[in-house]
C-alpha cells in the first residue's frame, strides 16, 4: 500500500476550525494515514490528546508509523465512529474539544488495486473498508434482486440508468471482478463523450452500500454532538451530495430550537437548539489545493460549535 504522506483534504481549515491546544482532547474518527490528526497533535503540543479511530486495520498500521512521535498522547484503536460513544466511554472521556470526520474511502484504499474500489483496473470485487463490513460489493452483486439492485444503484448512485444496469448486471452474474462489473455496465450505458464514466455512479453505489455509509454518518452524528463539551467544534467533510445531504440537515436542525406552533402567541420550545453553525455555506478547497490533488475538488467542510 502507498502510504506517502500527503497533505489531507481541507487540512489548514480543518486545525482552523479546532483551534487545537494543549491540554484538549481531540477525535479523529476517520484516522486514514493520520494527516489531520497529525495536524492536531503538533499544534496541540506538548499535552493534547488524540483518539484515532478506524475500520481499517492497514490504515491504523500506517497511521501508527506516521503518528509514531506522539505515541504518549494518542489513543487508536480499530473501531467504526459509529460506536464512538463506547470509545469515548471507556478512556473515561466525557467531553472532548474538537471532533473531525473526513468521510469515505482515502486515497491509499482507492490506490490499492487489489481492494476493488476502482473500475479502472481489474481487481476482485471487493470494497469493504475494514473487516467489520458483512457483505463484499461481488456478494450483493451477485445476490440481490434486479429491482434490489435497481434501487440501489438509483439511490446511492443516482444514476439514471439503474434499471438497464441492474438488468445487465443479473445477466451477466456471477461476477467476481471490477472488470466483469464495467464490461456489464459498459453493454448498456456506453461512455458518451466527456460525460463520467458509466461506472462511476454504481461503483459509487455499491461502496456505499457495503460499508454502510450513509447509515454510519446518521448513526455517529448525535454521538458526536454528545461528545463535545460545551464550545466544543465537530468539523465534518463529505464527497459527495448524499453524505453532505446528511451532515447539513442535521446541523440545521440542530442549531434551531424546535417551537410549538403558537397557540395564542404562546410559543412553547419543545427542543433548544444544541449546536451553532460555524460556516452556513460549507468550505471548499482552493484552486491551488484542487490542482495538488484533483480528489479533493467535490470536498464539502461543515463546522458545528455546541452550545
Ligand atoms: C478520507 S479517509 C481519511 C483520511 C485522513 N483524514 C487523513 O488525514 O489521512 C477516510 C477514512 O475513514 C475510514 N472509515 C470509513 N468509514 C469508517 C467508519 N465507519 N469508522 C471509522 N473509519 C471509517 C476509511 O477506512 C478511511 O481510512
Amino acid at each position: 500500500m502507498n502510504d506517502t504522506p500527503h497533505r489531507p483534504v481541507l487540512y489548514k481549515e480543518i486545525i482552523h476550525a479546532l483551534e487545537p491546544t494543549s491540554g484538549g482532547r481531540y477525535v479523529d474518527g476517520t484516522l486514514g494515514a493520520g494527516g489531520h490528526a497529525r495536524g492536531i497533535m503538533e499544534v496541540s503540543a506538548p499535552d493534547g490528546q488524540l483518539l484515532g479511530l478506524d475500520v481499517d486495520p492497514q490504515a491504523l498500521a500506517i497511521a501508527r508509523r506516521n503518528l509514531a512521535p506522539y505515541e504518549h498522547r494518542i489513543h487508536l484503536a480499530q473501531a467504526s465512529y459509529t460506536s464512538l460513544s463506547t470509545q469515548l466511554a471507556q478512556l473515561g472521556w466525557d467531553a472532548v474539544d474538537g471532533i473531525v470526520l473526513d468521510l469515505g474511502a482515502s486515497s491509499m484504499q482507492f490506490d490499492t488495486v487489489e481492494r476493488g474500489f476502482s473500475f479502472m483496473q481489474d481487481a476482485p470485487l471487493d470494497m469493504r473498508f475494514g473487516p467489520h463490513a458483512l457483505q463484499t460489493a461481488a456478494d450483493l452483486v451477485n445476490k440481490l434482486t434486479e429491482r434490489e439492485l435497481a434501487d440501489l444503484i438509483y439511490q446511492y448512485g443516482e444514476d439514471r440508468d439503474s434499471r438497464k444496469i441492474a438488468r445487465a448486471i443479473v445477466k451477466a452474474r456471477p461476477i467476481h471482478t471490477t472488470r466483469e462489473l464495467v464490461a456489464a455496465i459498459d453493454s448498456v450505458s456506453p461512455r458518451r463523450g466527456d460525460r463520467i464514466h458509466p461506472a462511476t455512479r454504481t461503483f459509487q453505489a455499491l461502496r456505499i452500500a457495503v460499508n454502510e455509509e450513509l447509515t454510519s454518518i446518521e448513526a455517529v452524528l448525535p454521538q458526536a454532538v454528545a461528545g463535545l463539551r460545551s464550545g466544543g467544534r465537530l468539523a465534518v467533510i463529505s464527497f459527495h451530495s448524499l453524505e453532505d445531504r446528511i451532515v447539513k440537515d442535521f446541523f440545521r436542525e440542530q442549531s434551531r430550537d424546535l417551537v410549538n406552533p403558537p397557540y395564542e402567541q404562546i410559543y412553547e420550545v419543545e427542543r433548544q437548539a444544541t449546536l451553532k453553525e460555524v460556516n452556513r455555506k460549507p468550505i471548499t478547497p482552493s484552486d491551488e489545493e484542487i490542482k495538488n490533488n484533483p480528489r479533493a475538488r467535490s470536498a464539502k467542510l461543515r463546522i458545528v460549535e455546541k452550545l
